[in-house]
């Protein structure tokens, strides 16, 4: 179906119940619904926003176009937890209806401050020419959850010698001060990232670009996020524009980290070392991250990306949240792992030890749609070995380990119902390692992949029939020996 401006630009209150009514009935209908990761009731979901730890719970916003699986008018969604794990649907947060958010309100971040959650977000607005104005917009969330926008935005367009490429405010506190980053687009066309400083929330000033030694990188960069573990600075970003290099950078667009000494925030001075992609899968996108009360750095992403359509957009939806990653360090090194919480999924644990040489074998009770998967292998000399998940035989998603080239490789060729197959069907990453743990978490639709306790990570959407269940574990040209722990989800 093609959408019109008018179909894509309107709002959840211009719907009514019975076309919503439709719309989940279609929806639910889908058999690509996932079982535990946070997913739109309808319609389009993208970037995480507001991710904060505020009044005893987890609160979690999604861009979200309500009325079809199409960018259009985006709103916010709000889901909240106490666990990370079990989400409750709290309902529409956001809906843009003020002169600064007339095209949707755009991506942002949440902070607590006092008794209340500050929402920092980008009002999107096009005039008559279709010309892009954006503001910078404060709400206020009290405890009880009543969500008050200020009147005015707090930022009017951008500042000069940037283009109306600027938005995604991620809010944080040092000191007395309140600081902002915001994703920018210089008017020669190359991405950049701007600082600001405010006492009161209200008043913002631009202290100035963050000086980074990337001063042409692609020509926008969305969604910034900078936070501190120990004594670094961790700079977080989604580039556009930027060339795929060998095995990075195959995605449409990317998501990646400079890790560094704290950020000046005087001066916006940053020393840091090169970017890296936060995930080497195919479906990651616009991440942010949030300080829990325990201090850990936890972290969500968007399970796809921009321009990239899926199959599950027939039934009426698209996309999902990624699950939940702590952040920790390792030396210069950023460790992802998911959080200890997702524990609580576990049932039916079962166990298996084996060694494979030269073949491919099935085992009693290592099947499922939806699982947690803990697979050691200890490759003696074969020169490939891994596994085939959601497999019927023929289709197949392969998570595999090839120790000659010293390579993760995740294949989707021949996972199910194509998508976004112009960017490629597989993706490889470097690891040297004599023993290789992937750490699998497998929904009806979507895997993550955690490879030696979080030293790479690969996501990925995949759409297998229904009937693709099984689990294959695999060696080629030697032996390998391998443990295997699975729990269904
Ligand atoms: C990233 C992004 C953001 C923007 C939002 C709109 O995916 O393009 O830059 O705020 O999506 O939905």
């Amino acid at each position: 179906m093609e959408w019109t401006t008018e179909q894509r630009y309107r709002r959840l209150s211009d719907a009514s119940e019975d076309e919503i009514k439709e719309l989940k009935k279609q929806v639910d209908q889908s058999q690509w619904r996932q079982h535990f990761h946070i997913q739109p009731e309808t319609g389009l979901l993208n970037d995480p926003n507001g991710f904060s730890y505020f009044n005893g719970e987890y609160h979690l916003f999604y861009q979200w176009f309500p009325l079809g699986p199409v960018h259009g008018m985006k709103h916010w969604y709000h889901v909240k937890s106490t666990d990370l794990v079990h989400w409750e649907q709290v309902g529409l947060a956001i809906e843009p209806e003020m002169y600064f958010e007339s095209h949707g309100a755009f991506s942002g971040s949440g902070l607590e401050v006092g008794d209340a959650l500050y929402l920092f977000y980008t009002g999107n607005t096009r005039d008559e020419e279709w010309v892009r104005k954006p503001y910078q917009c404060m709400a206020v969330m009290n405890k009880n959850g009543h969500i008050t926008k200020f009147n005015e935005a707090v930022i009017d367009g951008s500042p000069s010698g940037y283009s109306e490429h600027f938005r995604d405010p991620k809010l944080w506190k040092d000191g007395e001060d309140f600081f902002a980053v915001i994703g920018a687009q210089r008017t020669n066309e190359t991405g950049t990232v701007l600082l600001y400083r405010s006492k009161n929330l209200t008043d913002w000033n631009l202290v100035g670009e963050i000086k980074t030694d990337l001063s042409s990188f692609g020509y926008m960069w969305e969604c910034p996020d900078y936070l501190e573990i120990a004594d670094k600075g961790i700079f977080i970003f989604s580039p556009q524009g930027i060339e795929a290099q060998g095995d990075l950078y195959q995605n449409i667009y990317q998501s990646g980290y400079l890790l560094g000494e704290k950020l000046d925030n005087k001066t916006g001075e940053f020393i840091h070392g090169p970017f890296v992609e936060l995930d080497r899968g195919f479906d990651f996108y616009a991440p942010q991250t949030m300080l829990d009360p325990d201090g850990r750095r936890v972290l969500v992403g968007w399970m796809g990306l921009p321009e990239v359509e899926d199959p599950s957009a027939q039934d009426g939806w698209s996309h999902c949240l990624t699950l939940p990653r702590e952040l920790t360090l390792k030396g210069n090194k950023m460790i992802q792992r998911p959080v200890k919480e997702l524990e609580k999924l576990r049932r039916n644990k079962c166990e298996l030890t084996d060694r494979l040489a030269g073949e491919t074998k099935k085992y009693d009770h290592f099947t499922g749609e939806t699982y947690e998967m803990i697979v050691e292998f200890d490759h003696l000399d074969a020169s490939q070995f891994g596994l085939e998940l959601r497999t019927n035989g023929e289709q197949k998603t392969v998570i595999a380990y090839d120790s000659v080239e010293k390579k993760v490789i995740v294949d989707r060729t021949a996972a199910g119902t194509p998508v976004g197959e112009e960017y490629g069907t597989v993706r490889k990453a470097s690891l040297d390692a004599n023993k290789v743990k992937f750490h699998a978490f497998v929904d009806v639709s979507s895997i993550e992949v955690f490879v030696n306790d979080g030293e790479e990570v690969f996501t990925l959407r995949i759409y297998p029939q229904t009937d693709s269940k099984g689990i294959h574990f695999f060696a080629k040209g030697g032996e390998v020996a391998f443990q295997a722990v699975k729990w269904d989800y």
